[in-house]
């Protein structure tokens, strides 16, 4: 969850589905982690709407979605697109050049008994607040509104006032509520058909639902070119509510999943390959045709612990080390080939531009010994193969006795392994 926090842009969100067994401690985690005040809200999803008349206790009918922010003071919570239904009371019965308006009155339920007023305006309506009311503005704002062409006397133009509230002013969405119901973001009956219809009946128990991660990124106000992650992707419904939404806007939002169970390929990224290509049995009609996009699928290599690497408990294997420092190093991800020391002087990798050179083995005594340093006999027959081909060399390795100066004139970079460090 560190991690995440870090990875979170700082007007990110994290969304979190947990039910109410772990619900209370991973409020206690997030709490601590992402702090009490960051907390956006803790959602429900009604996700059923069936009763399990079976069940021996609750029939549980809804889900928790717990979401942080990882600031909440500069993070922007969306909104919804506003209804027909909110904009139908807005008209324009006096053609206002500043469009729809809907009449709201002057006066308010609370206030202040010296605050009240009365007031006659140049066009001869005098406005009393009515008993037990209070004045929404003071006497001056009144005027101004006034002046400004924005109280409305009725047809007659002699009637009590009203304040116009353009539509224009208002609030350009609808502010999104804790409860999400089925009806709204789709229930786990549907998720499983929407599925279903991708894959197969049965392929995963219990995905989310493509309606419900778009109710997630419209919360997290998530912009056309945001990244979402989601660590824990299943069947894949993430990437396919990214590539849905993406079709439908042409946004270029990118998604990363993770997924750590053998069905990563199978299931996890096939679902991502069949929405990008098309389902042609898929009632939707943008799903039938694919939503486009693409992806890369990375396996993980063997993790490399790097206290144990400090301490000599654990080496990593010599694929495994030279693998691992081109991806952090360089940048360069090698999928399916293995990089085996190619000659003695550890050459493991070469591109147009670059020689990648290891000097390693598995072995503590070999990291202590001399042989593990590069020196200028072993600098030397690098700078031969590898200057004199016009390449630069990069040399990973526990140790150097050259000095910088020198390694530069022979077109060699130095990068130290961390073994140098223990006991040597
Ligand atoms: C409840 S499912 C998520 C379902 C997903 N939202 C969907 O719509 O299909 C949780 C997934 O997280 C995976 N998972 C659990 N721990 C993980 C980890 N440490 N790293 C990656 N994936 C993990 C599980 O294998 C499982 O597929």
């Amino acid at each position: 969850m560190v991690t995440i926090k870090e990875l979170l842009a700082e007007d990110g969100i994290i969304f979190i589905s947990i039910d109410d067994n772990e619900q209370h401690h991973l409020r206690m985690l997030m709490d601590e982690i992402f702090g009490e005040k960051n907390i956006v809200a803790n959602f429900t999803w009604w996700s059923k709407y069936t009763l399990s008349n079976d069940s021996k206790t609750i029939s549980y009918q809804h889900e928790n979605i717990l979401s942080y922010a990882k600031n909440l003071d500069v993070c922007q919570i969306g909104l919804l697109p506003r209804t027909p239904e909110m904009d139908k009371s807005y008209k324009n019965p006096d053609e206002d050049p500043k469009g729809p308006w809907k009449a709201t009155p002057l006066h308010a339920k609370s206030g202040r008994d010296e605050d009240r007023y009365s007031v006659q305006f140049s066009n001869g309506v005098t406005w009393h607040c009515p008993e037990g009311r209070f004045p929404r503005y003071t006497q001056e704002k009144l005027m101004e509104l006034y002046n400004d062409d924005q109280l409305y006397f009725g047809k007659s133009g002699k009637s009590q006032p009203n304040k116009k509230t353009y539509l224009s002013e208002v609030k350009a969405g609808k502010t999104i509520g804790s409860l999400w119901p089925y009806h709204e973001v789709g229930s786990t009956h549907q998720a499983n058909e929407e599925l279903a219809s991708v894959m197969g009946k049965g392929a995963f128990n219990n995905p989310k639902g493509t309606k419900l991660i778009q109710r997630v990124f419209q919360t997290a106000n998530l912009s056309s070119d945001d990244i979402v992650l989601d660590s824990f992707a299943g069947s894949g419904t993430t990437a396919h509510a990214v590539l849905a939404l993406n079709k439908k806007d042409s946004g270029n939002r990118k998604f990363i999943l993770v997924e750590c169970q053998e069905y990563a390929d199978t299931i996890t990224a096939e679902r991502v390959r069949r929405v990008i290509n098309g389902v042609p049995d898929a009632t939707d009609e943008a799903l039938c045709e694919g939503l486009g996009g693409s992806f890369t699928y990375c396996t993980l290599g063997e993790p490399l612990d790097i206290e144990a690497m400090l301490t000599g408990e654990k080496l990593p294997t010599y694929t495994a080390l030279a693998t691992n420092l081109l991806f952090t190093s360089a940048g360069i991800s090698v999928e399916d080939v293995t990089l085996d020391q190619k000659n003695d002087d550890g050459l493991f990798y070469s591109d147009d531009k670059n020689d990648y050179y290891l000097i390693y083995k598995p072995d503590l005594e070999y990291l202590r010994s001399n042989e593990a340093i590069l020196n200028m006999e072993h600098a030397k027959r690098i700078q031969d193969s590898s200057y004199e081909n016009g390449k630069k060399a990069i040399v990973y390795a526990a140790g150097n006795h050259i000095g910088q100066r020198e390694l530069t004139k022979m077109g060699i970079a130095f990068c130290q392994l961390p073994y140098a460090i223990h006991e040597r």
